[in-house]
């Protein structure tokens, strides 16, 4: 039986990127009766940017009800927020120990990240220890991430070797990550990678009239109503293709190339296919969003079966370090 682990940071709600990249095929790994997933809400690691702790609720509140939404088996699984088990910070400390400085100094991310963000604060640049603490904790093996991933997951691995080493003992599981090639990267409504940062992101659980507000900002060409239209290079009809069938992606297609097909005409059909295509997830998420008591206390039983096994591995970590009496 494989272990998958994967956290989403509670910075913002989560958008058709997140949902199409991350949490689909997290789901669809963790119905797999070989695996067991342990998924969480990373808000300890959105302390790094959001100050605002009635805010970083609200979002771990979002997240939380979509990976409920899309179907996660809570039951079966465990899921959690990362602040209510207090041993992911306690063993973060004690790897940060083990964490060369130079390793962390050369990390992507955090060289890019703290070239343009304000606050560049010690919780950026020890990040990725944060996030080995989460993977380490509960000796995961395969941990479902993105690309951009791939450097802290390496950076997981090196960690627990080094604490393995000197503790003379193999007490950490090291993990794999799971990178899936063919998901590709949802455009946002100007083309580029959907993402929060960018303000070009699709809430796919807006009221109707501001989801449809939302898909008019798309970008397109200025050709009329008329002319043929390139589908290729629309970004209208790339998000239709990722949600629509196979023949409906066909029928628009043909529309684009003969023209008398405006782009209104194909974003009005990609907002019908969303709100069919999402009817069951929009209804879920406004459950348990309208529901809080309902998701709190599918949070707190996930919270206390974390606990459990995150207390085990600390007794070991603490007994090898020589806290333990
Ligand atoms: P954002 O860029 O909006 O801040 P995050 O970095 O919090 O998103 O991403 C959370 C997860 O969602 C990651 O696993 C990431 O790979 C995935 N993800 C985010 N944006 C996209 C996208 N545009 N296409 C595919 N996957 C995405
Ligand atoms: N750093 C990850 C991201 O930004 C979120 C995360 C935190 C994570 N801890 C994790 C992912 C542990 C996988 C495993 O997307």
């Amino acid at each position: 039986m494989a272990r998958i682990l994967t956290g989403i940071q509670s910075s913002g709600r989560p958008h058709l990127g997140n949902i199409l990249g991350a949490i689909v095929p997290a789901i669809e790994l963790s119905k797999n009766p070989e695996n067991e997933s342990f998924f969480f809400i990373a808000d300890l690691h959105s302390l790094v940017s959001i100050k605002d702790g009635q805010l970083r609720h609200e979002y771990a509140r979002a997240i939380a009800a979509t990976w409920l939404a899309f179907g996660f088996d809570f039951e079966k699984n465990i899921f959690w927020r990362q602040s209510r088990v207090q041993e992911h910070t306690e063993l973060a400390w004690y790897l940060n120990c083990f964490t060369p400085f130079p390793m962390l100094a050369n990390a992507t991310s955090f060289k890019e990240k703290s070239e343009k963000l304000a606050d560049v604060n010690a919780g950026l640049f020890t990040y990725p220890v944060l996030q080995a603490a989460d993977i380490l904790l509960y000796n995961a093996n395969i941990i479902p991430v993105g690309k951009d991933q791939k450097q802290h997951l390496e950076m997981t691995k090196d960690i627990a070797n080094r604490f393995n080493q000197i503790a003379g003992e193999d007490i950490l599981v090291l993990p794999e990550p799971q990178i899936d090639e063919r998901i590709m990267t949802i455009p946002g409504l100007d083309g580029q990678k959907m993402s929060k940062s960018y303000h070009n992101y699709i809430d796919i659980f807006l009221a109707e009239n501001e989801l449809k507000k939302v898909i008019k900002k798309i970008v397109s060409d200025s050709k009329a109503l008329e002319e043929p239209k390139d589908p290729e290079s629309d970004i209208t009809f790339k998000l239709y293709s990722l949600l629509a069938s196979e023949s409906d992606v066909e029928t628009m297609r043909q529309h684009y190339l003969n023209g008398g097909y405006g782009y209104g005409h194909a974003k009005q059909a990609l907002l019908e296919c969303m709100l069919d295509k999402f009817a069951e997830p929009r209804r879920k998420f406004n459950y348990y969003m309208e529901n809080p008591e309902e998701l709190e206390s599918i949070l707190t039983t996930g919270e206390k079966k974390a606990r459990a096994i995150a207390q085990d591995t600390i007794a070991k970590v603490r007994k090898v370090l020589g806290f333990s009496s």
